[in-house]
């Protein structure tokens, strides 16, 4: 049997343009944007925990006996991204990293992860995420702390 969540996110991205950097090791100047982008990404998020071959493993555990909460489980994830809802659809990237279930109360999650394209526009771009993740709710909003390629912020 296979447990699979879908997730699905929605990244509204601001690309702004370069700075153009000096010989120094430290300058702060005035923030101005030459040209501000949007970019709308959709795609679907696979996070496997059973069957032949899951994408998420369970990496570490609380030494505890209370039975029920899985508080302190920390997962290993290299979940597909898909462009459409069925694992067989297109797959335009992996997200790597962790979850924690750091709540000790309704089940929640801390996740860490790099969200990273490996097709289309943005193969080799990627997306960090380090944000709790409320899993029960059905919409959520993680945040992005950074990117690589055409999602760095120094682009
Ligand atoms: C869990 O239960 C076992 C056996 O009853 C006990 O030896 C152990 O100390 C308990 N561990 C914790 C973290 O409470
Ligand atoms: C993505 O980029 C890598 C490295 O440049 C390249 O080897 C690969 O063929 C590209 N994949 C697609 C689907 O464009």
């Amino acid at each position: 049997m296979e447990a699979r969540k879908i997730l699905e996110l929605a990244f509204i991205l601001c690309l702004a343009a370069t700075p153009v950097y000096s010989q120094r090791y430290s300058q702060t100047r005035r923030y101005i944007s030459k040209e501000k982008k949007v970019t709308n990404l959709h795609f679907f998020f696979h996070d496997t925990l059973s069957g032949k071959n899951p994408s998420a493993v369970l990496v570490a555990q609380a030494n505890r006996n209370k039975s029920g909460s899985q508080f302190g489980d920390v997962y290993a994830i290299d979940d597909p991204l898909t462009v459409g809802p069925e694992l067989t659809s297109q797959v335009i990237g992996n997200a790597q990293g962790l979850y924690v279930f750091a709540s000790q109360g309704i089940p929640s999650l801390v996740s860490i992860y790099d969200l990273g394209f490996t097709y289309g526009e943005f193969n080799g771009s990627s997306i960090s995420v380090f944000s709790r993740n409320p899993v029960l709710e059905t919409e959520r909003e993680l945040a992005v702390v950074g990117g690589r390629g055409k999602f760095s912020i120094i682009n």
